[in-house]
């Protein structure tokens, strides 16, 4: 049996922190979630606020001093860092909102577990570090990181800023660089949702959904049940290196692939008209999985498919009851 950790989730009422929460806690961990409330919500943690190993603290991750009391009280062997500003778009629309999310934020985190001694930090990282690719996989040790986007360049400077503390500090950081994450729980009514949620939305409503472009760009769509999991071997395993790792299935879906798809699940009846590309979209984005495969047992459980098909289906999921 392994021991019990104690994790800190940043970003716990998020669509990835819930999950990720969720299955900390069905692994037997004790878990502190900590957000601000800017875009979680509360229902998302329906299932893990009446668990006795679950504490919730509001709180603003990028205020050092609030999240120094928050760890200083936890003590926690590993923090798990999700919060953050998650769109690629409204970077671009909020370059220093972006800073301060997606960097600054990343620093309070480094300097906590530097001062109060963390033995782990998970970061969230993206795919999008890497910016413009082909249609071939995406390795961590041989593609380039050029990121595209404020959004990508905020996510290589922190994976960085973490390494460097890691390295200096003597505690291990693990970068997971998440592909395009799908599921339930994630906010449809934003207009920053992820296009599998935006698509759903619309042939839930009986719409036409909208694809930017000619629909034949890509990505690797990986379910967040896997991500969540991905996030728990990453904070309990023991003994593991500091490493920067891809989290993804291996296999790209274009938008067309996912249109068809999603129609099937919804009956046939899913429509989509064009609109221009947006600025700061890569056009395909797959990578290769072997690495965390070697360093953390890590494989993908899900596929698209079975996905789009929880999706399509009314569950607890897009809106939990409390
Ligand atoms: C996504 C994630 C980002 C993550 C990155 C990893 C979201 C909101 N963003 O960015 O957090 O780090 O993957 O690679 O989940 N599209 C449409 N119609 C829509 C919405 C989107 O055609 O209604 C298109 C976009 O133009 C783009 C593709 O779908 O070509 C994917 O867009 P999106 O889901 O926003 O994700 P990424 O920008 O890849």
């Amino acid at each position: 049996m392994t021991k019990q950790s104690r994790v800190l989730v940043t970003g716990a009422a998020g669509f990835i922190g819930s999950h990720t929460c969720d299955s900390l806690l069905a692994a037997g961990h004790a878990v502190c979630g900590v957000d601000n409330f800017r875009t979680g919500r509360l229902e998302n943690l329906w299932s893990c606020s009446a668990h006795p190993e679950f504490v919730l603290r509001e709180g603003d991750v990028a205020e050092a001093g609030e999240l120094d009391e928050i760890v200083a009280q936890f003590a926690p062997s590993a923090i798990i860092h999700l919060a953050g500003l998650v769109s690629v778009q409204e970077s671009i629309a909020t370059p220093a909102l972006n800073f301060r999310l997606n960097v600054q934020a990343t620093h309070a985190i480094a300097e906590a577990a530097r001062k109060r001694s963390v033995g782990r930090v998970v970061f969230a990282s993206s795919a999008a570090v890497y910016g413009e690719s082909s249609r071939q996989a995406l390795n961590e040790a041989a593609a380039p990181c050029m990121p595209v986007s404020p959004y990508g360049a905020a996510k290589l400077a922190s994976e960085n800023l973490l390494l460097g503390y890691a390295r200096a500090y003597g505690f291990t950081a693990i970068c997971l660089r998440y592909f395009n994450v799908f599921g339930p729980r994630q906010d449809p009514g934003s207009q920053y949702s992820g296009v599998i949620t935006a698509f759903s939305r619309c042939f839930m409503e009986g719409r036409s959904a909208t694809i930017f472009g000619d629909g034949n760009q890509s990505r690797d769509f990986i379910s967040v049940r896997d991500i969540a999991r991905a996030n728990l071997l990453g904070a309990t395993l023991p003994s593991l290196p500091s490493s920067t790792l891809n989290v993804c299935s291996g296999r790209g879906t274009s938008l067309l692939e996912l249109v068809g798809c999603l129609s099937a699940h919804f009956g046939g009846s899913a429509k989509a008209e064009h609109a221009p590309e947006r600025p700061g979209d890569i056009r395909h984005s797959l990578g290769d999985p072997s690495a965390a495969k070697r360093i953390l047992g890590f494989q993908t459980a899900w596929t698209v498919d079975d996905g789009l098909g929880e999706l399509a289906q009314p569950a607890e999921t897009l809106i939990s009851p409390l």
